[in-house]
């Protein structure tokens, strides 16, 4: 009894003192582990297909990276990474002094967050979103505004404009959208970048860049943005197309060395660690490897969504390494559903989107694990 009322204390106490903003947080949906579903389900092997991870893993060559790095593992790592910003500065043909490296592109939307968004501010994103474009914003204590894709599920241009018509301090969207794969082309990148407040910090997150990057029509963000006179950051990840993501490791290409210097003060000095910082030089190095990544998951996401529309499910155009595709009902029943067949998917649980499951493109075998599972249930 005694201990139950000390909990109780403490947790009140804990609601006193927390700051507003992270009381009402809401959780970041990174659904089950897969150990979670072995233990749950008594299955053998799992069909990863909710975090949109690289079903070739990391190259040979990151291999290798990394046994050589093991090697120093008792000593601190470069601080400013400075190896790796200047293979991305080279590869993307901007100044050093321009790149910023984070333990996952997530940690700079943290940053960016951290350093830019006041109390009040307001912050215009894309709906459905990605998690952290909302949860970072929020956590600052910023109003979000959400502009939702249109009937078609493509992004609504006009919307955007109007949306961007009131006074904003960051305006923040992924292209590809993550989660419904929609490609914003080059005209609409173009207006959307015109009608930006012109104060505002632009925030393009290219988490699956490497997947359309040679698609006709996918600006060029660095081209259009150049001739921006306000400040910009482009976003991108070795988590997907180079198959990185246990070591989280993102990159932002900024408009100023003054953006990258704020960046750098609120971070903590060593985020990238010596194994993330060898491996992602070696990614970047072995070219054939993404390639090779990128042409399958264009193969595949065709027989996929060929598969999901047989099926007589609404399945959207992706750019990206995911389909996602609308259900008859509650999406997070189905996904439940497919977890005794050991495939995890991720259904959204964004209001108005309920409906809808993302699913990554995995392996050919998992893919066709998961049609097979999807006929079962259905
Ligand atoms: C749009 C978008 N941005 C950022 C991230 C974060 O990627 P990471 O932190 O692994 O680099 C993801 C991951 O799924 C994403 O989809």
């Amino acid at each position: 009894m005694r201990f139950n009322l000390e909990t109780i204390m403490s947790e009140q106490l804990i609601n006193t003192l927390v700051r507003k903003e992270a009381r009402q947080l809401g959780a970041y949906n990174a659904g089950l582990s897969d150990e979670a579903v072995r233990a749950r389900y008594n299955v053998d092997t799992i069909a990863r297909l909710a975090s949109n991870e690289n079903p070739l893993g990391a190259s040979p060559q990151v291999i290798t990276a990394l046994q050589e790095s093991a090697r120093l593992s008792a000593i601190y790592p470069d601080p400013s990474s400075q190896q790796l910003r200047d293979a991305l500065a080279q590869t993307n043909g901007v100044d050093a002094n321009r790149v910023i490296i984070g333990n996952g592109s997530e940690d700079l939307l943290k940053l960016l967050c951290l350093a830019f968004v006041n109390p009040g501010d307001r912050v215009v994103t894309l709906l459905p979103s990605f998690g952290l474009h909302l949860i970072y914003p929020q956590m600052m204590g910023a109003n979000v505004t959400g502009v939702p894709v249109n009937a078609q599920m493509a992004f609504d241009v006009a919307a955007w404009q109007q949306a961007l018509q009131t006074p904003a301090k960051m305006v923040m969207f992924s292209n590809p959208s993550n989660p419904v794969g929609c490609m914003l082309d080059g005209d609409g990148f173009q207006r959307l970048i015109d009608s930006s407040p012109q104060d505002c910090l632009l925030v393009i997150d290219e988490a699956y860049y490497e997947y359309c990057a040679q698609l006709d029509g996918y600006p060029d963000s660095l081209a259009v943005l150049q001739h921006q006179s306000r400040p910009w950051v482009v976003l991108r990840t070795f988590s997907k197309a180079y198959g990185l993501a246990g070591l989280r490791v993102g990159y932002g290409l900024a408009s100023d060395p003054a953006l990258v210097d704020i960046l750098n003060r609120v971070r903590t000095p060593f985020n990238i660690n010596r194994s993330a910082q060898a491996a992602a030089i070696a990614a970047l190095h072995d070219s054939d490897h993404t390639a090779r990544s990128v042409a399958h998951v264009s193969a595949q996401r065709t027989w996929l969504a060929d598969q999901l529309t047989q099926l007589r499910l609404q399945v959207v155009p992706s750019s990206a390494n995911f389909l996602f595709f609308r259900t008859a009902g509650d999406s997070a029943a189905l996904a439940q559903r497919l977890l005794p067949f050991g495939v995890i998917v991720k259904p959204w649980l964004e209001p108005g989107y309920t409906h809808w499951i993302r699913v990554s493109v995995g392996s050919t075998v998992d893919n066709q694990r998961f049609i097979s599972a999807l006929r079962q249930v259905l």
